[in-house]
């Protein structure tokens, strides 16, 4: 689809040293590698065959859109068109990129109109599995299909017997498969976000994957739905997480067996496929206990294993972003205020101090320190030199979850709940459950205005969002 005569040439002769790429750094000498992207209506088999075809918004065609694959290194350069009948932009979710390349309307670019096309460029200096979705109308535009994985492959990637993309996203579908059209509620928005009845992988309501005994699969999870948080459950399995957000950890497996994922969050896993020629496992989405639902089955070919037993996988090289030095920075607490069952009592809202029943007449329910994002953007709730670092006491004073996401820098998790976190982790998002806390801290080393936000949509709109500027 995208891939050019040039970068043939350059995979052949390999890049040597990308890991060793200062960002920002100068433009590479090889030629960006190039992609196009056209937002356009589209139908999908989401339900399967025996159901109606679905109207989405999709990429190229498709929802989820095409798997773009770059090389650590790489520098992308993305036409996007916009064959809708409303504005967009598109973020990079996770990739650390220039301001002006982030894609938030009116804050880092003017939105590309009806008809209009922006061309994206920037180099991707870490591996890792990213994604990428409009940040105009962002619960409509995603909530219909709008997004796509992003994989940045490491300069050595780990051996694995096969590399899979697992995009998930959840839909609200009505009898004839149709999206109900009742995006911006506030009730969803006040609540956990806008649930839907109908999860996808890849775009398919999916039965089975089919696996080899003896395998080791490289398995990358993406949520890209509006408010669904999974918690994936592996029976007869026990997967090793080794990235979180594209950012290597310490190989584990998770304390409760769960694999969860708030919205925008990306899990890469080391699936040994350990069970016998023929069997079946299912894989159990148990986030939500009372609605645990099976999300598919794992099929076992008959084919004798390939092998008797893996060793642990190896850890994946760290990204080159620059760590912040806790022991330098400045604590800001940010707390998370709102949503129904505790509220909001009263909160500034562009410029003036509401109570709970105006701020709903604004569609609002959600503040960050007592501000809550209105219709232009607020103004910085942090502003910090280039190179400094800082510590975000974040704070979760509401009855829901919040997955949190930064714009263009990862957050380095300290602690949660106050205890030293058990293996260092660098998140672009990080899911606070309902009364928690954490301590991350941030390096801010390029310039702009970036979004920190809830990547729940609906609680983006109704005001859960704030800015980070460097200067
Ligand atoms: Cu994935 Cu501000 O978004
Ligand atoms: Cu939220």
């Amino acid at each position: 689809m995208f891939v050019s005569r040039r970068r043939f040439i350059a995979g052949a002769t390999g890049f040597a040293g990308a890991s060793l790429i200062p960002w920002p750094g100068p433009a590479r000498a090889a030629a960006p590698v190039e992609a196009s992207l056209v937002l356009a209506p589209a139908r999908a088999a989401l339900a399967g065959a025996g159901h109606p075809q679905t109207a989405v918004w999709a990429f190229n065609g498709e929802t989820p859109g095409p798997v773009l694959r770059f090389r650590q290194g790489d520098r992308a350069r993305i036409a996007v068109e916009n064959r809708l009948a409303e504005e967009t932009t598109i973020h990079w979710h996770g990739i650390r990129v220039p301001n002006a390349m982030d894609g938030v309307p009116h804050l880092t670019q003017p939105p590309i109109p009806p008809g209009g096309r922006f061309v994206y460029e920037f180099d991707l200096p870490d591996a890792g599995t990213y994604w990428y979705h409009p940040h105009a109308n962002s619960a409509e535009q995603i909530g219909r299909g709008l997004a796509g994985a992003l994989i940045v492959a490491e300069t050595a990637p780990p051996a694995v017997d096969r590399d899979l993309v697992w995009v998930l996203a959840d839909w609200r579908l009505d009898r004839q498969a149709q999206i109900v059209g009742d995006f911006h509620d506030f009730r969803d928005m006040a609540h956990a976000g806008r649930l839907g009845n109908t999860v996808t992988v890849n775009g398919r309501v999916p039965e089975r994957v089919a696996v080899r005994a003896g395998e080791r699969l490289r398995l990358r999870l993406v949520n890209a739905a509006s408010a669904r948080i999974f918690g994936l459950d592996f029976a007869g399995h026990a997967p090793w997480i080794v990235a979180l957000d594209g950012q290597p950890v310490d190989p584990h497996r998770p304390a409760d067996g769960q694999i969860v994922l708030g919205p925008g969050e990306r899990v890469d896993l080391a699936l040994d496929c350990a069970g016998a020629p023929g069997a079946s496992f299912a894989v159990t989405d148990r986030f939500y206990p009372r609605t645990a639902y099976k999300l598919l089955d794992l099929a076992y070919s008959d084919a004798s294993p390939l092998r008797a037993a893996l060793p642990p996988p190896l850890r994946l090289a760290d990204n080159p972003w620059r760590r912040p030095d806790p022991a330098k920075a400045a604590r800001h607490r940010v707390t998370i205020e709102g949503g129904m069952m505790g509220g909001l009592r009263l909160a500034r809202l562009d410029g003036r101090s509401l109570g709970p029943r105006e701020l709903m007449r604004h569609g609002k329910a959600w503040a960050i320190n007592g501000e809550v994002a209105g219709s232009g953007h607020p103004e910085p709730m942090l502003t910090l030199a280039r190179g400094e670092s800082a510590i975000l006491e974040l704070v979760n004073d509401t009855a829901w979850p919040h997955p949190m996401h930064i714009h263009g820098m990862f957050l380095d998790v300290l602690s949660r709940e106050g205890a030293p976190v058990a293996r260092r982790e660098g998140r672009d998002t990080l899911l606070l459950l309902a009364r928690a806390k954490a301590d991350v801290a941030l390096r801010a080393d390029e310039p702009g205005d970036w979004m920190f936000h809830c990547h729940i949509l609906d609680h983006q709109d109704g005001g859960l969002m704030g800015i980070i500027r460097v200067v």
